[in-house]
C-alpha cells in the first residue's frame, strides 16, 4: 500500500536561513496540530566501533546552542555518548507530513539545569528515576521495591510512600519468599511498613477478567485456573498481610475511602470496621469477627418495615426494640473490651467485626450502626460500612 503526500511543497524561499529559527516555526506547528507526543524524537547513537543504537526520547529545549534531551547517564545512550559524542536525531510529525532530522556533537547539559529539570519531574518520575539503573537488567522486582523504599526514605520532605505490586511482576510471583524477605529486610530498618492486600471473589474477578478481555499474567489454562493459581502463589503474602481487603462490592470512591480511612492517621492505632452483610450472599473474606444475629426476629415479615434499610429510624427502634437486642449488645461489647486492648497491645492496625443477618438490610445493619457507636463512644476509631444494604 502506497501513501502520497501531497499536503504541501517545500521551497527554499519558504525556510529560514537559520535552521533552528525554521525548527522553531515547525515545531510550533507541531504543538498546535494536538500531535500525540511532538516533543518525541529518535535519538540515534553509535559505539566508538560503529555499532550503531537508536531509542525515542523526549525533546525538553532548544535554542542556538542545540536540542536537549534527558536520560539517565549510566544508560545505554549515556554509555555511548561519553564515549563518541556524536549524535543523530529525528523527528516523524506524520500527519503534517514532515520529518526533520538534525546530526551533530552532543554535549551534557550542566549540572545545574539537569537539577533544576530532575526536580522539576513529579516525585513519583524521581524516584523511579533513581531507583531503576536505566539499560540493564535488574536482578527481579523485588530488589527494585526495596530500592525505591529506601530512597524514599531518605527523601526531604516525603515520609510517606507506596508501592503497588500485582501478579504481573513475574519474577516475584514465582518465588514470593524473595519479596517476603526484601519487606523483612525493610522492617529490621524501622521503616514503618504496612502490607495491605487486595483481593475479590473468584466470581466477581472471572466478571472484570471478561469485561476488560485482558489475559490472566499468571498464565493457567482458563481464567478461573489462573485465579486459582494466583491465591496458591500469593497466599504467604496474603496471611502476613496488615489488612486484607476485599474489593468484591467496593466501587473506587468506597475502595479509596476505605484506603484513607485506613492510612489517614496510622499514628492512631487500631481502625475498627463494622460491617453488616447477609449471609445468603456469603460471608465477607476479610473479616476477623462474625457475629450472626439472623436469631432476631427479622424487619422483612413487618410489611411496612419491608422496604426500609436498617438506617432508617423505624427498623433501628423495632429492631432494638426486641427482647433478645439489648442484652446481646451487652454481651458482644463485653467481649470486645476484652479482646480490643489486647489487639491495641498486640499492635494490630486493622480489626473488621462482621454483623450478619439473612439478607443484610434490616438486622444487621442497625446493630453495625449501633456496635461503631458504642466503639467511637470508647474512644476507639471506628467505622460502619453496609456491604449488601442495597441488594435485593
Ligand atoms: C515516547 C518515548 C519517549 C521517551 N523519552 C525518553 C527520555 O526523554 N529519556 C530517556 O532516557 N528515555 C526515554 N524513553 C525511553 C527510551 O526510549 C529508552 O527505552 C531508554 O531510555 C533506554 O535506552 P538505552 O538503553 O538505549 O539507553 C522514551 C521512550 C518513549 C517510547
Amino acid at each position: 500500500m502506497r501513501r502520497e503526500y501531497t499536503r504541501e511543497a517545500l521551497t527554499e524561499a519558504d525556510v529560514d536561513a537559520d535552521p533552528v529559527v525554521q525548527f522553531g516555526r515547525w515545531f510550533e506547528q507541531a504543538e498546535q496540530a494536538g500531535l500525540l507526543e511532538p516533543t518525541a524524537m529518535t535519538l540515534a547513537t553509535a559505539t566508538p566501533d560503529g555499532r550503531p543504537s537508536a531509542r525515542m526520547v523526549l525533546l525538553r529545549g532548544f535554542d542556538e546552542r542545540g536540542f536537549c534531551f534527558y536520560t539517565n547517564h549510566e544508560s545505554r545512550k549515556g554509555v555511548e555518548l561519553a564515549a563518541n559524542p556524536r549524535a543523530a536525531l529525528v523527528f516523524w510529525w506524520g500527519e503534517l507530513e514532515r520529518q526533520v532530522r538534525i546530526e551533530g556533537p552532543v554535549a551534557p547539559t550542566s549540572r545545574a539545569e539537569s537539577e533544576a529539570y530532575f526536580h522539576s519531574r513529579p516525585s513519583g518520575s524521581q524516584l523511579s528515576a533513581a531507583a531503576s539503573p536505566q539499560s540493564r537488567v535488574i536482578q527481579d522486582r523485588a530488589v527494585l521495591e526495596r530500592r525505591v523504599a529506601e530512597l524514599a526514605m531518605v527523601g526531604r520532605d516525603r515520609t510517606r510512600v507506596a508501592l503497588v505490586m500485582d501478579a504481573r511482576g513475574g519474577a516475584f510471583t514465582a518465588d514470593v519468599s524473595e519479596l517476603s524477605a526484601a519487606l523483612d529486610q525493610l522492617r529490621a530498618q524501622d521503616i514503618n511498613l504496612r502490607v495491605v492486600f487486595l483481593e475479590a471473589s473468584d466470581e466477581v474477578l472471572i466478571r472484570r477478567f471478561e469485561a476488560t478481555r485482558r489475559r490472566h499474567p499468571v498464565g493457567g489454562e482458563g481464567v478461573a485456573e489462573s485465579i486459582a493459581l494466583e491465591r496458591d502463589l500469593l497466599r504467604e503474602l496474603r496471611a502476613d498481610a496488615d489488612l486484607v481487603v476485599d474489593t468484591s462490592d467496593l466501587n473506587v470512591h468506597e475502595l479509596r475511602a476505605k484506603i484513607l480511612g485506613a492510612f489517614a492517621d496510622e499514628a492512631a492505632g487500631l481502625l475498627i470496621t463494622v460491617t453488616s452483610f447477609g449471609f445468603k450472599y456469603g460471608l465477607p473474606l476479610d473479616a476477623d469477627m462474625v457475629v450472626d444475629v439472623r436469631f432476631l426476629p427479622n424487619p422483612h415479615w413487618v410489611p411496612e418495615l419491608r422496604p426500609l434499610p436498617g438506617t432508617d429510624p423505624a427498623v433501628r427502634d423495632y429492631v432494638l426494640a426486641q427482647d433478645g437486642t439489648g442484652l446481646f449488645m451487652a454481651r458482644l461489647e463485653a467481649l470486645l473490651e476484652v479482646a480490643l486492648p489486647g489487639y491495641v497491645q498486640e499492635g494490630k492496625q486493622y480489626l473488621t467485626v462482621a454483623i450478619g443477618c439473612t439478607g443484610g438490610k434490616h438486622r444487621s445493619v442497625v446493630l453495625a450502626e449501633e456496635l461503631a457507636g458504642w466503639l467511637t463512644d470508647k474512644g476507639y476509631r471506628a467505622h460502619v460500612a453496609h456491604r449488601d444494604v442495597e441488594r435485593e
